[in-house]
Parts: C-alpha cells; sequence; structure tokens
C-alpha cells in the first residue's frame, strides 16, 4: 500500500517534471484546493482545523524540494505531528498527481 503509493508518486513526480514546460492553468492548485475540499480544514491564514498554507509555506521554506514529495504523501495517507495533537485524516479522494500538484502549490503560499 505505502510501497504502491511511493511509486505512483514517483512517477507522478516524472510525469510533472517531463511536462512542467507545457503552461500549466495557473489556478491548478488553487481550483484542485478547492474541489478536494480542503479547505473543511485548511485557510490561507488562519488556523483551522489544520495549519493555514502561509504557515505550512513559510516552514518549509527551505527545504522545498523534498517537502514536496512528503507533502504529498501526507496529503494522501493523513499523518500528524508536525502541528498540533490532531492528525490530518487521509485524503482518499485524492489521486497521487493531484496531491502533488497540491503539495506544490502549498509551498507556493508565502506570507505576503
Ligand atoms: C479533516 C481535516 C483536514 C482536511 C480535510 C485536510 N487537512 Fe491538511 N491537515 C489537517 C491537520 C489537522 C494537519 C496538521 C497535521 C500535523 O500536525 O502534522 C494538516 C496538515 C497539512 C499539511 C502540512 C503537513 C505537515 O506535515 O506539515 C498540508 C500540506 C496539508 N495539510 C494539506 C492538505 C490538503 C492539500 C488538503 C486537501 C486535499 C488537506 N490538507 C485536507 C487537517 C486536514
Amino acid at each position: 500500500m505505502n510501497r504502491r503509493i511511493t511509486m505512483t508518486l514517483a512517477a507522478a513526480l516524472l510525469f510533472v517534471a517531463v511536462n512542467s514546460h507545457a503552461a500549466a492553468p495557473v489556478d491548478a492548485g488553487a481550483g484542485l484546493s478547492k474541489s478536494s475540499r480542503c479547505y473543511s480544514c485548511h485557510d490561507a491564514s488562519n488556523v483551522l482545523i489544520g495549519p493555514p498554507w502561509q504557515a505550512i509555506a513559510a516552514r518549509y521554506a527551505n527545504d522545498r524540494k523534498v517537502m514536496e514529495t512528503v507533502l504529498a504523501r501526507k496529503i494522501l495517507l493523513g499523518g500528524g505531528g508536525n502541528w498540533g495533537v490532531v492528525p490530518m485524516v487521509p485524503n482518499e479522494h485524492v489521486k497521487p498527481e493531484d496531491a502533488l500538484r497540491l503539495a506544490r502549490w502549498v509551498l507556493d503560499q508565502q506570507p505576503k
């Protein structure tokens, strides 16, 4: 299960890397984050059940390359321990390649 997800993520990473020269819609992550129901627990700048996008982006600003895969995994599988006592639920409706897009988009949400 975890191995399968890791392999799918690796494939998705390669896919996105190979296709990154093609103009992706600017709001790919923004639209996905809404359609994937992330806003029931997250907001741009306010703490809800989960941490704000801006706080996540600020915390991992120096580890972007590693963190996009780590966060994509966590978006898929859920998990806790980094922000408080409440874990994130697995987001089983999210496709692995979309999890990677979402992780990258979250990492772009630097505080203004
Ligand atoms: C049911 C509530 C809930 C939903 C829905 C949810 N999250 Fe989370 N999320 C959380 C919580 C709680 C945390 C903090 C986990 C921790 O402390 O490590 C979190 C943490 C995160 C983190 C940071 C992880 C880390 O280790 O620093 C990212 C990135 C994230 N969520 C993205 C998303 C995205 C993208 C979606 C939509 C697909 C989503 N979340 C949906 C509750 C949720």
